[in-house]
């Protein structure tokens, strides 16, 4: 009896400590299931996954994840669209990002959405539609974000900065795809308006992994990259960020409930096409790859529609 009861102490354990690396794929019988990605030897990018644990139940309540191995034929976003109720974003939360971009540090977070059907998997075309191309001498000023995106696992109304990672599920990446024609110059200058720069369908691909607060404790000491087919354009450290995940979701919890499923960008580094003296726009056929340092890729291609 006593041998059994340690046994499944032990197991159980086992089963909490195991929740990692959370992907949500179609497999070869086209059914879609919830994992725990298997990562590949020499790598912790899920993105390059084969295979999965499949988890029974619901990642952001009662789950368990099986002995059931399946293979994955196609990475979709870790959930699904419609479990989002709020996409939120943070601006100028980068030191260096202010300066290339000739903006003040905030004193306190900048907030703007986007719907959640700017949600993307990490792997179908990013849609640029015809009011976001290029007309006459109105630019198409398509630019990328790579951003560490927070997700909601509790609810979180008033909680302090030290509460603030018991709500987190864990951490993924994110492209904060925006448009700097109809963000500034459109945007009613001197305010930018985000939404219509930025919140387009597809406009906000993530994963492919949440990875969990188990593997990541300390999640403002990652290298945070992007690259364009690649070369390398964003290398920063989520050292630098301004405001931190866990400050992020406490102040955004004032006054209003963050729900399990919200997720949080939380701006971007150095880097972006905007800083630079010489700007060359994404444009059709570009593939733009968003990486961070222990949970891996997001890479989509500019698809003009
Ligand atoms: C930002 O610009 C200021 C003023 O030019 C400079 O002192 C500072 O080093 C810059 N910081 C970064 C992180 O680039
Ligand atoms: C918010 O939390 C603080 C600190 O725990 C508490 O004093 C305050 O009453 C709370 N406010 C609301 C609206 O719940
Ligand atoms: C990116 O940054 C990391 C950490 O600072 C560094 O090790 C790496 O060499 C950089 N890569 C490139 C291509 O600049």
């Amino acid at each position: 009896m006593r041998i059994l009861s340690l046994f499944t102490f032990i197991s159980s354990l086992a089963l909490f400590v195991n929740a990692q690396r959370f992907v949500r794929f179609i497999s070869t019988d086209n059914r879609e299931y919830y994992g725990d990605a298997i990562l590949p030897g020499g790598t912790t990018d899920a993105a390059k996954s084969t295979h999965a644990h499949v988890i029974k139940g619901d990642i952001l309540g009662d789950f368990e994840i099986t002995d059931e191995v399946k293979k994955i034929k196609k990475l979709l976003s870790p959930l699904p669209s419609e479990r989002v109720r709020t996409v939120r974003c943070v601006g100028l939360n980068y030191v260096a990002h202010i300066n290339e971009t000739d903006s003040k540090i905030p004193k306190w977070p900048i907030l703007f959405y986007k719907s959640f059907t700017a949600l993307n998997t990490p792997s179908d075309p990013i849609p640029v539609t015809e009011g976001y191309q290029t007309q006459g001498d109105f630019i198409s000023k398509m630019d990328y974000e790579t951003e560490l995106v927070i997700v909601i696992k509790k609810k979180a109304f008033n909680i302090s900065d030290d509460e603030a990672l018991d709500h987190v599920l864990g951490y993924t990446v994110g492209n904060d795809v925006s448009h700097r024609g109809w963000q500034i110059e459109r945007g009613g200058i001197p305010q930018p308006q985000y939404s219509m720069g930025k919140g387009a369908d597809g406009w906000a691909p993530w994963g492919s992994a949440i990875v969990s607060t188990n593997i990541i404790p300390d999640p403002q000491k990652l290298n945070i990259w992007t690259k364009v087919n690649g070369v390398m354009m964003q290398n920063e450290t989520t050292a630098n960020m301004i405001f931190g995940v866990k400050h992020l979701v406490s102040f955004f919890s004032m006054g209003t409930t963050l729900m399990p499923g919200d997720v949080i960008f939380t701006g971007t580094p150095s880097g972006v096409i905007l800083g630079k003296a010489n700007p060359v726009w994404l444009t059709d056929g570009d593939v733009v790859e968003v990486g961070l340092e222990n949970v891996g890729t997001c890479t989509n291609t500019m698809r003009h529609t």
